[in-house]
């Protein structure tokens, strides 16, 4: 059978990004990356996809007139590279209803916290201004609302101290396990 193909989604840093795709590289997920899209052009995550010979889409949401329009324009893209799976990372851009009426149930996204708490923004900056004890990451099915699809799986982060420096890292590489192993999961899925 032919192997799945992903498009990732990203607005920045892409370590997420690299996660998966080094994980397919690697022959830990059974798919492979074929497309990466940025709303940032030059955001650091193309100098990843340029690492992993993956193909960006970069585009600036201002040069169009609707969000319609350009989720057009990247449907385009993805149906050209028979894109099965889109997984954001980090893509600061609510989904809007040309993707999702195409790909329902084939986006997901990877978000910092133990969902349904702290959504949208800065959830670790939100979990840590609460002062909590336990915090995680959360990757989802995408829908209409800001990271409120239907959960897939979940780690948690015991964590009692208050630095911000100490804790990101540790968010992040859990982030950089859960993903990839949550895509090889729903893979059989598609
Ligand atoms: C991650 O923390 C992810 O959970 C959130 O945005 C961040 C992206 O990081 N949605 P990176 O660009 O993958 O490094």
């Amino acid at each position: 059978m032919d192997k799945k193909r992903i498009a990732v989604f990203a607005s920045g840093n892409g370590s997420n990004f690299e996660a998966i795709a080094k994980a397919c590289a690697e022959g830990k997920i059974d798919a492979e990356v074929v497309l990466c899209v940025t709303d940032r052009p030059g955001a650091y995550v193309t100098k990843r996809a340029e690492k992993f010979g993956v193909p960006m889409i970069e585009f600036r949401p201002k040069d169009f007139a609707s969000k319609a329009d350009f989720e057009t324009m990247l449907l385009g893209h993805l149906r050209e590279n028979k894109v099965d799976l889109i997984c954001l990372a980090g893509y600061m851009r609510i989904i809007g209803d040309v993707l999702l009426g195409a790909y329902e149930g084939r986006i997901i996204n990877i978000h910092p916290s133990l969902l349904p708490a702290f959504q949208g923004a800065d959830a670790i900056g939100q979990a840590l201004n609460y002062g909590v004890k336990v915090f995680g990451v959360t990757v989802h099915y995408v829908d209409h609302t800001l990271d409120g699809g239907k959960i897939i799986s979940q780690v948690a982060i015991p964590y009692e101290g208050s630095d911000r420096e100490e804790l990101e890292p540790l968010v992040h590489a859990q982030e950089h396990i859960l993903y990839p192993a949550t895509v090889q999961n729903i893979l059989k899925k598609l």
